[in-house]
């Protein structure tokens, strides 16, 4: 069973002192709540790891409280990414840099490689925790390897019901809803974006005023080790680009254009009603979530608008579809 934190009150403390003692802890971000321990920890990452059942060959990613602190402790900073940094943290992006001598990065952390992920969430609790401690937090996305990431507390307390008195801090559901942008600057003259995610190509190309190179398709040569596992498995199939499905079928429709299937599915939900796509990145997760705790034969996905943000949906999805991605 999960312990429950109320991030308002003074138990903040004991998730501390837990993480203080190489015990691990969730926690909310901006994008998904994340598994956390200290990354300079043998102990906990290998915790971690163990947690999610997840491969030791994936690194996890660094967070830190502050911008300074995260291009000045264990990587070695550029011109590219300062300005990244100026304007996206905090927030939902990730940037991989190489890792200076002075690091303490676990090894397990890193996978052994010689680059770091690092990021600055964008969100109150999560500042609060990492200012309160003398170390970052390494932490993946708080789910079991393979399945949905999490946005409330309450889909973590339920994916981590095997592990004993995990505190799991209460942030409510995450504001944007799907995971940061990776984006690889260790060598400033090939920025490119390994995972799309919180912050869409767009922004990220106006201002590095450069092309970044990207993938095209779902042939993708995966570049983030994580890329190439299987990813947000859902239990029932789902099936993308849809705007028909049967009456034992859950359906996720998109600006309710499909609204007729609203009398017609077993379940229909909107990840957002008015067309938004940053409203549908926020319910994307729970959402699907609840159509796979349903009895129903299938979920259907209704398409959605390949642009901005709208590229981490369809991502995601896609992977959840099983059409990227193979363990
Ligand atoms: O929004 C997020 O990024 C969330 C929250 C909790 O911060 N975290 C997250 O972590 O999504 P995770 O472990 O689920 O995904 C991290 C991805 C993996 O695909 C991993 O392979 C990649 O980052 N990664 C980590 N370190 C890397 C590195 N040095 N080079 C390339 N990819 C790396
Ligand atoms: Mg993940």
């Amino acid at each position: 069973m999960s312990i429950l934190i109320d991030p308002k009150d003074d138990s903040l403390n004991r998730v501390v002192f837990c993480l203080e003692k190489n015990g691990i802890v969730a926690f909310p971000t901006e994008t998904v709540y994340g598994l956390g321990g200290n990354a300079y920890s043998d102990v906990a990452v290998a915790k971690i790891y163990k947690a999610k059942n997840r491969p030791s060959v994936n690194p996890l990613i660094a967070h830190y409280k502050s911008a300074s602190v995260a291009l000045s402790k264990d990587v070695i900073s550029n011109e590219i990414a300062e300005k990244l940094a100026e304007n996206f943290w905090p927030g939902p992006m990730t940037l991989v840099l190489v890792q200076n001598h002075n690091s303490k990065v676990s090894n397990l952390a890193t996978a052994g490689l010689k680059t770091l992920a690092v990021r600055v969430p964008k969100n109150e609790v999560a500042h609060k925790l990492l200012s309160m401690l003398e170390f970052p937090l390494v932490a993946p996305s708080a789910n079991k390897s393979t399945s949905l990431s999490n946005t409330t507390a309450e889909a973590v307390c339920s994916d981590f019901s095997d592990i004993e008195d995990l505190f799991v801090i209460d942030g409510g559901m995450c504001n944007v809803g799907v995971e940061s942008t990776i984006i690889d600057v260790s060598i400033p003259e090939k920025i490119t974006i390994l995972r799309y995610g919180g912050i869409a190509q767009e922004q990220i190309e106006d201002v590095c005023g450069v092309k970044i190179f990207k993938h095209e398709n779902s042939n993708m040569k995966p570049i983030a080790p994580g890329m190439m596992f299987k990813h947000y498995a859902p239990k029932h199939e789902l099936f993308i680009d849809q705007d028909d499905c049967d009456s034992d079928d859950a359906f996720l429709d998109f600006g309710s254009k499909n609204l007729h299937l609203k009398n017609v599915a077993k379940m229909y939900l909107d990840l957002s009603p008015a067309n938004d796509l940053y409203e549908a990145a926020h319910n994307l997760f729970n959402m699907l979530r609840i159509l796979d705790g349903e009895e129903c034969a299938r979920i259907c996905v209704a398409p959605i608008e390949n642009v901005g943000i709208g590229i981490a949906i369809n991502d995601k999805i896609k992977r959840a579809s099983g059409k990227i991605g193979r363990v």
